[in-house]
């Protein structure tokens, strides 16, 4: 028997459940017993390797759902509210700010012991209408300043890591790479700068990232977004801007998997370690591309994405972290599309863990083994 407990426990895993039995095409009811007591949780598992792992939630699942808690409560040791910090729910009209669905999620991470992700300030998806009129009529930078230093102190004693710039690039439009969102439009491209600045103010302690998708396969969009990141990035830490580090959603799509290189995520972790940034896998999930396939062919395509993804960030010590977009199947924002019965998270509708959970809990058993 090995000494250190998290070899033993990875032992007693292996023994319990075998890979070959899910390569075998078991279903999904041998798993539950796939995770005997004992066996290290997600949290646990990347503890040890010295990371952290999460998953997104809503407040309103986690206030009608004890499974979930439950689940929650076990599996992941930072929470990302899904929706509740975004500003326009925070302030849906100037001035009134909403915070008892964000304080519902930071009372039940306070209380089960985790930590709370600030996801996100500036998004162009989540802007009150009362902003759009402001920032399109008469920009005014005190409106940014004022929901930050509202929302931002108010949670820092649970939160962190902040999400100060959300999806910042969009490709086609400028040479730069930048989004024409509307924060740009009313104040030009430093206006992300000027909110790291401001987060900074606000949040004195807190790690601020910039959180952008589409950033790991070999596809000509993704490739061009990566090298404007890159620069944008580079400029940011010239001027001395208060980045500390780059969010990757990981968002992965099973249509895309024959563009995934590894080396073409390796370089670009690389890069971004380089500049000195940390790295969080922010929202990792996994849209299929075939639903008609049987559960196990299914499970275990999205296990290989997953693990081939992991096995490559978390060779890189710049990834401190890995979030889930949502922990089990029951609630994924992929099923709001057309991708209902989505099998792309740890736990199935049931809570059951399914192979991703495995290649998961694997990745991290890995980067321990490797350190
Ligand atoms: C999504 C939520 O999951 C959905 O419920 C909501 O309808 C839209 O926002 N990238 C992000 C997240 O940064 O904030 C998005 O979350 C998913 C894509």
């Amino acid at each position: 028997m090995p000494d250190d407990p998290a070899l033993a426990a990875t032992d007693a895993r292996k023994a319990a459940f075998s890979r070959r039995s899910v390569l075998a095409g078991v279903a999904a009811v041998p798993l539950v017993a796939a995770v005997p007591v004992g066996s290290p949780t997600l949290q646990e598992a990347a503890g040890r390797a010295g990371m952290l792992f999460g998953a997104a939630m809503r407040a309103n699942v986690i206030a009608s759902d004890a499974a979930l808690r439950t689940a929650v409560a076990r599996e992941c040791g930072v929470i990302t509210p899904e929706l509740e910090l975004k500003w326009a729910w925070i302030e849906p009209q100037q001035g009134r700010f909403v915070f008892r669905d964000a304080d519902r999620i930071a009372a039940f991470a306070s209380t089960t012991g985790k930590t709370m992700h600030g996801h996100a300030l500036l998004w162009h998806q989540s802007i009150p209408p009362w902003v759009a009129q402001v920032l399109a009529d008469r920009p005014d930078w005190t409106i940014m300043r004022r929901f930050m230093a509202a929302v931002m102190p108010r949670y820092a004693a649970t939160v962190r890591t902040w999400d100060v710039v959300n999806e910042p690039m969009e490709m086609g439009h400028r040479m730069d790479g930048l989004r024409p969102s509307p924060f740009l439009q009313a104040f030009g491209p430093d206006y992300i700068h000027r909110a790291l600045d401001e987060a900074r103010q606000a949040a004195p302690r807190a790690t601020l990232f910039i959180n952008e998708y589409g950033l790991s396969h070999d596809l000509p969009w993704q490739r061009d977004k990566r090298y404007l990141l890159l620069k944008l990035l580079e400029g940011l830490k010239r001027a001395g801007a208060p980045v500390d580090g780059v969010g990757i959603q990981a968002h992965l799509e099973l249509v895309d998997q024959s563009s995934f290189r590894e080396r073409v995520l390796a370089d670009f972790l690389d890069e971004l370690g380089n500049l000195g940034l940390q790295v969080r896998i922010s929202e990792l999930d996994v849209k299929e591309a075939d639903l008609t396939a049987t559960v196990p062919v299914r499970d275990r395509r999205v296990a290989d994405a997953v693990g081939a993804y992991l096995d490559v960030a978390l060779d890189n010590r710049a990834v401190g972290s890995v979030t889930c977009w949502g922990l089990t199947d029951r609630y994924s924002w992929l099923d709001e599309g057309r991708n209902v019965g989505n099998r792309g998270l740890p736990l199935d509708r049931d809570f059951v863990p399914k192979p991703v959970y495995d290649a998961i809990r694997r990745a991290f058993e890995r980067r321990l083994v490797n350190d």
